[in-house]
């Protein structure tokens, strides 16, 4: 067994020009698997709510399930970093978030915690890094705010709106987050990003130029009911689901994925 994966092994990943790769998982089993395929960061995300409980967003997710599912992944992770999500409304205060991120540490077993917004965030972030709590930030199309934002969309394709990612970037990098998730953003805005920030960016919708790359598992074996652009069937071709994982995992390694026709521009 190779050694465990930490958020140190993940920012010496990105001096070494070597590429990260996470998924998503939810259960027991798929979580041994992912993390037998040699996946980096597995996610407890909050995603869960539309690809486990069927709503059309993740609001309705509560720290209660993040919880449930968190302590069946992360015991399966013998060699990936444990990530799980701080759902809606679950880090309106530093001291609330603090609170909630210990349950999702100390019940569900997770090694970092991720949470959604720039500005807003950053007293909330230099406060759990200050007492101990690993924190990936997340930009971009953030999806606990669709009803605020107006839908499920790219973002940062205006000048100020790219302008102010930026600067948030590097003031949650300041605050001490140890990774940042960038969602649905034009490529040139995630390289740019990723040449600023000595921590690793992790992108969904966001190009090869980012130091790594997520997924929502259902997506990457082609089993939701609208899979987004920037994703791909991996389990097409007559392949087992260890090999789908096996042929992600080579992908983004390889820079094979995403293609220019998974990116936004
Ligand atoms: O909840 C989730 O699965 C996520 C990824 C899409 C990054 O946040």
């Amino acid at each position: 067994m190779s050694k465990q994966i930490t958020v140190k092994t993940i920012r010496k990943m990105k001096q070494d020009g070597e590429k990260i790769v996470s998924l998503t998982a939810y259960d027991a089993s798929f979580a041994r698997i992912i993390d037998e395929q040699g996946v980096d960061i597995v996610l407890i995300g909050d995603s869960l709510g539309m690809v486990m409980q069927g709503h059309d967003s993740t609001v309705p997710v509560t720290v209660d399930d993040i919880v449930y599912h968190s302590k069946s992944v992360a015991p399966q992770c013998r060699r990936a970093l444990v990530m799980a999500d701080l759902p809606f409304m679950s880090y309106t205060s530093p001291d609330q978030a603090i609170g909630n991120a210990a349950r999702l540490m100390q019940e569900g077993l997770a090694q970092i915690v991720k949470l959604e917004g720039g500005e807003a965030q950053l007293d909330t972030v230099r406060h759990m890094t200050r007492h101990g709590v690993p924190v990936c930030a997340h930009l971009g199309l953030t999806p606990q705010t669709v009803h605020k934002l107006g839908g499920y969309r790219v973002q940062g394709r205006d000048q100020a709106v790219a302008k102010q990612m930026l600067s948030d970037a590097l003031a949650l990098q300041d605050a001490g987050a140890d990774a940042l998730v960038l969602e649905c953003v034009p490529v040139a805005l995630a390289e740019k990003i990723t040449q600023e920030l000595e921590i690793p960016t992790i992108g969904i919708g966001a190009g090869r130029v980012c130091d790594g790359q997520v997924l929502v598992l259902q997506d990457m074996i082609g089993i939701s009911s609208l899979a987004p652009r920037f994703t791909a069937d991996f389990l097409a071709e007559g392949r087992t689901i260890q090999e789908a994982i096996a042929a992600y995992v080579s992908a983004v390694r390889n820079e094979s994925f995403p293609s220019d026709e998974q990116c936004f521009f």
